[in-house]
């Protein structure tokens, strides 16, 4: 399946936001801490949410989609994830301290995802191991066995996924529980909001370290998905590089400081509380030097975002990628076949802005097939875009949406 793509018409009109695919799954997975009904609101359909929900199906939850709202509950009758949809996806990791802590046990073929990266879990393990699990990884799968008892762990580093799986891990450990240099990103912090709610005692939430007492049992509650910061930012972008003018509605400018300082200074940016309008007349001359980092620093998700902006753009950019060691070099050689100036040394691209003309690209991960989109949109000519399954993960109905902005992509098996 490909897009075709005919580029060089500004994107024009009011377009809303879905829920974020990396909080879904996050509390997808925290479900497993309860039987009781779990209702959760604006939960976006795309695949790997889809994809969690069949691993958590076929491990014993019953589960209910009804439009944007799925409700799970039940038990697990099986600790083994299936191997056929467990390497589908990363969020398939996000069961494991929820898992440890109901059940005290879980098998778990390692995950699947973007080919970003090696993508390790040894701070997922370690974690679990600090709070008393065995944990054994043979490579291809990994096994925990054990009650989790109340510790102190410091993460290496504030993985997003580590201290999602380590907060719920905790939140049925007997003592009092401290995790230093947690991640802060609002998904991580939506987690936590929904297990308070859910009735784990956890301080410090949204904050580095995180303090969990552990408690009985938690229940069941209704939360609402926040919403998708990263699709937010590809909407502003595709109107970025076609010269457009849009609204985002349903958003959260606030989870979004980075990337929105970048814009603001070259384009015109206007937040309200839950919306942002925004117009770009003319190419910016370059991004200067940008480097991604955790929360609340510019995200690893809009790099390939940033890359094609610059791409664009009438000067020079640079754009150091700190997490992960396979994220630029695909993007930068299908950018170069549409007549862009990039050269990437390590996990530093230099780009020098310039005129994007058609050609056929294809997607290797979720956010990079969504910047070769967006560059397709700037180009000029027709583009095809092949392998746009990766798209499918984290968006719903890219095509579609960007279509109701007056861009024309087509779809073509
Ligand atoms: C989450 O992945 C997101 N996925 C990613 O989004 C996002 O890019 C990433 O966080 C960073 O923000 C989901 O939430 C499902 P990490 P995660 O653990 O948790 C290294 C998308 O496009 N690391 O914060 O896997 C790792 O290799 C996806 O929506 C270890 O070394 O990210 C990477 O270099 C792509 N050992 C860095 O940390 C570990 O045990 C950040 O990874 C864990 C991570």
């Amino acid at each position: 399946m490909e897009y075709i793509i005919n580029g060089g018409r500004p994107l024009c009109g009011e377009i809303p936001v879905y829920g974020a695919k990396n909080c879904a799954l996050a509390l997808l997975g925290a479900s497993v801490l309860t039987d009781d009904d779990l209702v959760l609101r604006n939960c976006p359909d795309i695949a790997d949410v889809a994809n969690m929900i069949v691993l958590l199906q076929v491990m014993g939850k019953k589960v209910v989609r009804q439009g944007d709202t799925v409700t799970l509950s039940g038990r697990l009758t099986s600790i083994c994830a299936p191997r056929s949809v467990a390497t589908l996806l990363r969020g398939s990791a996000l069961i494991l301290g929820s898992a440890v802590a109901r059940y005290h046990q879980v098998a778990l073929p390692l995950p699947g995802g973007c080919a970003i990266g090696a993508r390790p879990m040894d701070i997922h393990l370690c974690g679990l191991q600090a709070l008393g699990v065995d944990v054994l990884d043979t490579g291809d799968m990994v096994s925990c066995k054990g009650v989790p008892k109340a510790a102190e762990y410091k993460l290496r580093f504030a993985s997003v996924g580590a201290t999602e799986n380590l907060l719920c891990a905790c939140v049925l450990a007997e003592g009092v529980s401290t995790l230093v240099n947690c991640a802060t990103e609002p998904e991580v912090v939506a987690l936590e909001q929904m297990l308070v709610q859910m009735g784990a005692r956890i301080s410090g939430a949204g904050s580095s370290v995180v303090q969990i007492e552990g408690v009985k049992k938690i229940h069941g509650t209704e939360f609402v998905v926040i919403p998708d910061r990263i699709v937010a930012a590809t909407y502003l972008s595709a109107a970025a590089a076609t010269y457009g003018n849009i609204t985002v509605t349903n958003c959260c400018p606030q989870h979004m400081g980075a990337f929105l300082d970048l814009m603001s200074r070259r384009f015109d940016v206007r937040c309200r509380s839950d919306a942002i309008d925004f117009s770009a007349k003319r190419a910016p001359d370059g991004y200067g030097r940008v480097e991604t980092a955790p929360y609340p620093f510019f995200p690893t998700d809009m790099q390939s975002l940033l890359l094609t902006l610059a791409a664009c753009s009438s000067g020079k950019t640079v754009i150091v990628e700190n997490l992960f060691e396979n994220r630029l070099a695909h993007n930068a050689a299908e950018l170069n076949k549409m007549g862009a100036d990039i050269s990437v040394e390590n996990n530093v691209a230099t780009v020098y802005g310039g005129k994007l003309h058609g050609a056929n690209v294809s997607a290797s991960d979720l956010r990079g097939g969504a910047g070769l989109v967006i560059a397709a949109l700037a180009a000029e000519g027709q583009s095809a875009v092949s392998e746009i399954r990766h798209i499918g993960r984290g968006y719903v109905d890219l095509a579609g949406n960007l279509n109701k902005l007056g861009a024309e992509i087509s779809v073509r098996d």
